[in-house]
């Protein structure tokens, strides 16, 4: 009886959503931490980037990302972006979950984010660097004060970095006044600020260039690490979703864009080849 009943479950790979490549960042960490779980990347490429759009556009993207995720057999979601993390991750959760699937997960990147800032910060001063929707949303800053409430966050915009890294020029001079630009106008708001929260996907790629021109001493966080280590602690305490995700190690590609435009741009983020197939969204 009991093998009749666990071969009725379906085990499927942890699906992971990116308005684009931003999420490859945080997916390299997942398979480095939890090598042992297949992965479905679906990156909305068509529609991105997602990080100057409104909530409710951002909200039904996001919603109908999770919706393929789930049909293609994920039990478990990470909405590997911060900017649908802060504007759709709370409304899937409460509101549409329960009637899709209450079965179901699916996660953010913002509260992994969140809950380690005072093992890393002294002056509990933080300086979260985001996309225009992320800063908007204030999601860091709310997260911020439930669990450290003494701590002040200030949040800077920084629209040319996505377009920069996604553009291939990351590396090169034009991306210093631009990295500089906006740390300096941080710093400017709030010079006690010791510890950076890179939160958008993309910015790890502009690593150097931030450290180049962040102030001594200050502790710049990226994400993935984060993350991974917050989704290996989540299915340590949760066994049935642990028990519903494949085990193949394995990581397959999904763009709503052209998968050769898709493919060329990913391995910049993976330091890999990458190899898409093509999955319409709306
Ligand atoms: N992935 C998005 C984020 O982390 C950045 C790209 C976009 O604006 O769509 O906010």
């Amino acid at each position: 009886m009991a093998e009749a009943d666990a071969s009725a479950i379906s085990l499927g790979p942890i699906g992971v959503f990116d308005s684009g490549y931003g999420g490859l960042t945080i997916l390299r960490d997942l398979r480095k931490t939890l090598p042992e779980y297949d992965y479905l990347y679906l990156g909305d490429n068509a529609r991105a980037p997602y990080g100057s759009r409104s909530f409710e556009v951002i909200y039904r993207y996001t919603l109908e990302a999770v919706k393929e995720l789930f049909a293609r057999g994920c039990p478990l979601v990470i909405l590997a972006c911060n900017t649908a993390s802060a504007k759709a991750l709370r409304t899937i959760q409460q509101k549409d979950l329960p009637g899709i699937d209450p079965t179901r997960r699916v996660l953010g990147v913002i509260r992994p984010t969140v809950e380690i800032l005072d093992k890393v910060s002294e002056s509990g001063h933080i300086g979260v660097l985001g996309t225009p929707g992320t800063v908007a949303s204030n999601s860091y800053v709310l997260e911020t004060m439930k669990l450290f409430p003494d701590m002040k966050v200030t949040q800077q915009a920084c629209p040319l970095w996505v377009p920069i890294v996604e553009n291939s020029e990351a590396e090169g001079d034009g991306a210093d006044y631009f990295v500089k630009k906006y740390i300096d106008a941080l710093m400017a708001k709030d010079p006690e600020t010791d510890t950076f929260v890179l939160a958008c996907t993309h910015y790890p790629l502009l690593i150097d260039k931030i450290r180049k021109y962040a102030p001594e001493g200050m502790r710049i966080l990226e994400q993935g690490h984060l993350v991974a280590e917050s989704l290996k602690d989540y299915l340590r305490r949760h066994p049935e979703m642990e028990s519903r995700l494949s085990k193949g190690g394995s990581a397959q590609f999904l763009t709503s864009e052209n998968p050769e435009k898709f493919d060329s741009l990913a391995s910049v983020f993976t330091h890999h080849p990458v190899k898409s197939r093509r999955c319409a969204l709306d």
